[in-house]
């Protein structure tokens, strides 16, 4: 008859109340032969845990070991499902807060509270993006789906780091950058509700007075103190356009500033994929076609390529 064989394991798995459906075994003193240490089906006890730290490795026969490799998947999914958990619990929190803030500092946008509460969620946003538990998955479930503005200002917010993530840029610039887009709309806290709010089309003058919008952002910006250019020009060109159609400088490409063109593709695609009064929200899919088909001339198309690697 063929010696039996026995594999060793990773014993680190082991926790105190488990079970196991396979034997454990520990070499006898001689080192001769295996005797075992624990049979399956009973748990493991705080004696037994403490027994298995302390000492050498431990064996499985080879016949049972396929049943070891499916226990340590288990535990391996168990764990990654409760740490996606707790990151739900954390990214809910984290913008139930950052809607809090920004509605503050809507209605108060020179209040420079408000602003340094901002930068405080763009560090929490930020590090929640480089945390390694985080997905596309989560990224995707903390985008709240309704469409307000300062809902819609941490979706940018939360699509423009991830994507700022996504292209290797360094956390002091994703800081930055996490800031314009927070910002991004903020001077729209300047013009008429009515107008901001209005479900139909738009009049002229109405249109007009909403494109003031990324100036007043800008002006406000200023008025906060805000030194840095990126942030600053991140906000005032977020509506500008790859073929020079948008507003307000009528900007061309690439002098259109990087954060700018990332502020406005992150803008474009929470429009699509968020649900108003109006229309039901798009899927991840057919929102980044419709750009990539019809906005080809608008956004910028290499910028749109890595989102969508990004969400594949
Ligand atoms: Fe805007």
């Amino acid at each position: 008859m063929a010696a039996i064989r026995y594999l060793p394991i990773d014993k680190t798995i082991i926790d105190e109340g488990m079970t196991f459906e396979f034997d454990l075994f520990i070499p006898s003193e001689c080192k001769k032969k295996m005797n075992c240490f624990k049979e399956n089906g009973s748990s493991i006890t705080t004696d037994e845990k403490a027994m298995i730290d302390s000492m050498g490795p431990l064996y499985v026969e080879e016949s049972e070991f396929e049943d070891y490799k499916q226990f340590c998947q288990n535990i391996k999914e168990a764990q990654e499902e409760l740490e996606y958990i707790s990151f739900e619990e954390k990214s809910e929190t984290l913008y139930k807060n950052a809607s809090e803030v920004l509605n503050n500092l809507f209605t108060n946008p020179e209040t420079l509270a408000n602003y340094d509460a901002c930068k405080e969620v763009v560090h929490e946003i930020v590090g929640a993006i480089l945390d390694d538990s985080f997905t596309i998955k989560s990224l995707l479930s903390i985008a709240a789906h309704d469409y307000y503005t300062h809902t819609h200002s941490i979706n940018v917010a939360i699509y423009a780091l991830s994507l700022g993530a996504f292209i290797d840029l360094q956390q002091e610039t994703l800081l930055e950058l996490g800031e314009a887009a927070l910002l991004h709309d903020l001077g729209k806290s300047k013009i008429s509700k009515a107008i901001i709010n209005k479900n139909g089309k738009l009049t002229n003058l109405e249109f007009q007075e909403i494109q003031r919008h990324p100036t007043l952002g800008y002006s406000i910006g200023i008025k906060l103190g805000i030194k840095n250019k990126n942030v600053l020009l991140g906000i005032k060109h977020h509506h500008e356009k790859m073929d020079g159609s948008g507003y307000p400088s009528g900007m061309k490409g690439e002098s259109i500033p990087l954060f700018a063109r990332i502020i406005s593709l992150s803008d474009i695609f929470d429009a699509l994929t968020s649900k108003r009064s109006y229309k039901d929200p798009m899927t991840t899919f057919d929102a980044l076609k419709l750009m990539k088909i019809n906005m080809k001339n608008h956004v910028d198309i290499k910028l749109l390529d890595k989102m969508i690697t990004m969400f594949r």
